[in-house]
Formats: C-alpha cells, sequence, structure tokens
C-alpha cells in the first residue's frame, strides 16, 4: 500500500484542502520570490501514456518555478509500455528516480494501480473518459477568481458530457457547494453517464438536460464547453456525425449574461469560434495560466512543503 497521500478523484480531497490550494495558488501569485526556491532538490516526473499539452507543460512549469526538476515521457511510444511494461512496473521503477509522479493513462483506474504500488504521492493526471482532478483544482481557482465564489452559480456544462473526463470531475467537485445548478448541454448519445446523474440525485442537486445551447444560455453563470473526445468513440461515423453539435459564436453569446465566465479545458476543435477569444468573458486561456498556479499549489501540499 503506498505510504504517500495522492489524488486520484478530486474527492480525496476535502473542501477544506481545496480552500487552502486555492489560497496557496493566490498567495504564489502575491509572493512569487518566496517560493522560487522550495522544492529545491525535489523531482517531479511526468508519466503520461496519452497525449496532452497543457497538462503536462503546466505540471512542468509548475515544478520548474517552484526550483524543482522535471523528467518523464510524454507518450507511451517512448517508454518501455510499447515493450510490454505493466503500468505497476513503470512506477516501481520510476518511483526509485523522483519524490512525486503525475501520470495520464488511457485506462481507466490506471492511477489507482499505480497508486497502490508507489511510495511516492501519485497524482492522476486524466485516465481515460473517467476523472481528471488537476484540471477540476483548476476550473475551481478559475472560478473562485472571476466570480469571487464557489457557491450560488448556474453552470452549464456543454459538449461531450459522456467521455469528458473534466466534466465528470467538475460535477462531482461542485457537488459539495451550496446553491449550484447544472444545466447539460449535449445530443442525446453523448449525455452524462448513468453513475454521474445518480451521485447528483444522491445529493438532491438540481440538473435538467437539454439539446440547445441557445435556450441555456441567458441562465448562465457559467459556460463550460468541451471537446468532442474522438480517441474515445468506437466508429468515425459517429464522431463525424457529432463533432459540429455545438460551436458557440459572439451569435450565440446575445442572450448571455454580461458576466458570464466561459470556460474551456482545451484543447478547442471547433466548438468555440476564435471570434469569442476576444470577448471579455472569454477565460479559457486564462484557465490554462490558472493551472499552473494550482499545480504548484497542489505539489507543495502532497510533499507536506509550507512556505
Ligand atoms: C482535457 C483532457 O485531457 O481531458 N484537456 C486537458 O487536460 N486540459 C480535455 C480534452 O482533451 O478535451
Amino acid at each position: 500500500m503506498s505510504k504517500s497521500r495522492n489524488l486520484i478523484n478530486i474527492t480525496d480531497l476535502t473542501v477544506e484542502e481545496i480552500d487552502k490550494l486555492i489560497a496557496t495558488a493566490d498567495d504564489i501569485v502575491a509572493n512569487h520570490a518566496d517560493y522560487e526556491d522550495i522544492c529545491r532538490h525535489k523531482k517531479l516526473a511526468t508519466l503520461f501514456f496519452e497525449p496532452s499539452t497543457r497538462t503536462r507543460l503546466s505540471f512542468e512549469a509548475a515544478m520548474l518555478e517552484l526550483g524543482g526538476s522535471v523528467l518523464g515521457f510524454s507518450s507511451a511510444s517512448s517508454s518501455s509500455a510499447a515493450k510490454g511494461e505493466s503500468v505497476s512496473d513503470t512506477i516501481m521503477t520510476v518511483g526509485n528516480y523522483v519524490d512525486i509522479i503525475a501520470m495520464r493513462h488511457p485506462k481507466e483506474g490506471a492511477p489507482i494501480v499505480a497508486a497502490k504500488r508507489a511510495e511516492v504521492p501519485i497524482i492522476n493526471a486524466g485516465d481515460g473518459g473517467h476523472f481528471h482532478p488537476t484540471q477540476t483544482l483548476t476550473d475551481l481557482l478559475t472560478i473562485k477568481r472571476k466570480k469571487g465564489r464557489l457557491n450560488d452559480l448556474t453552470i452549464g456544462l456543454c459538449g461531450d458530457l459522456k467521455f469528458g473526463r473534466t466534466v465528470h470531475s467538475l460535477i462531482e467537485a461542485m457537488l459539495r457547494y451550496e446553491g449550484i445548478k447544472f444545466v447539460l448541454i449535449s445530443p442525446e448519445e453523448l449525455q452524462v453517464p448513468e453513475y454521474v446523474k445518480e451521485k447528483m440525485n444522491s445529493v438532491g442537486a438540481e440538473w435538467y438536460e437539454t439539446e440547445s445551447l441557445e435556450d441555456a444560455m441567458p441562465e448562465l453563470d457559467i459556460l463550460y464547453m468541451t471537446r468532442i473526445q474522438r480517441e474515445r468513440f468506437f466508429n468515425e461515423e459517429d464522431y463525424v456525425r457529432l463533432k459540429d453539435s455545438y460551436i458557440l459564436d459572439l451569435e450565440k453569446l446575445e442572450n448571455a449574461k454580461e458576466d458570464l465566465t466561459i470556460m474551456h479545458p482545451l484543447p478547442r476543435v471547433n466548438e468555440i469560434s476564435v471570434e469569442v477569444d476576444d470577448d471579455p468573458r472569454a477565460c479559457y486561456f486564462f484557465q490554462a495560466l490558472c493551472g499552473k498556479h494550482i499545480r504548484m499549489a497542489l505539489i507543495l501540499f502532497l510533499l507536506g512543503i509550507e512556505k
């Protein structure tokens, strides 16, 4: 059994711990110099068996900004997974070299297997269509910075709610705050999985499903757009048919609130027209910056390092 704290699912952290991470992320921005050397001689491994730009690079930038070092691989093909090595053996090996591991894997549950064997903290940087807790921490920090609160919000989640792991983790996280209403906007085939609906119902959450982004728009405080997850489809025809289900443009924003916060975990393909980027409500690149700040806070927390 692992001896360290891990982050596999967002609910591995209490609401108080998330508050603390958000406070640390803000302190990192306010007092950057205090953190520049705080992880000296510490090493982070980023083991990415699936593609990534923001998650991997923001983890690496986070550790470098804390004065630590990074090593790892960015595709299964450049690791011994290509020779048939198990996740467990890779983790047991890399655990000898580093102090903390962030891993992304196409198989749901792979980080749980890793956490069982590893002596060092394991961070789930995305497991298949399942969970993505560090994206959720990123999203919570973005919402807190933009709205000043994490309660009393109507959140529209739009796109691929079936395979989108960022959506599943964000819903789970937001279920712990008061006054949250979810508007789930997707084609029928891409609705959130049953287990997510059961979780929402078990805590009496307010939610409804719709196929119409236009109808939902006026009531939203937050619009969380997502990419159709091509790599998780069983056949290409279904992807081609569904890929352009939602394209957010300035016309669709005409009925939106003045202070709507538009988010997207990125990468975007077609789902937000580039003309929206200059709208002051577009927050997705700011969100990517928040990802670095909260990952800095998370690394410190899991390594047990305080300022
Ligand atoms: C997301 C992911 O990998 O799940 N990207 C990210 O980590 N920012 C979203 C996606 O790939 O669509």
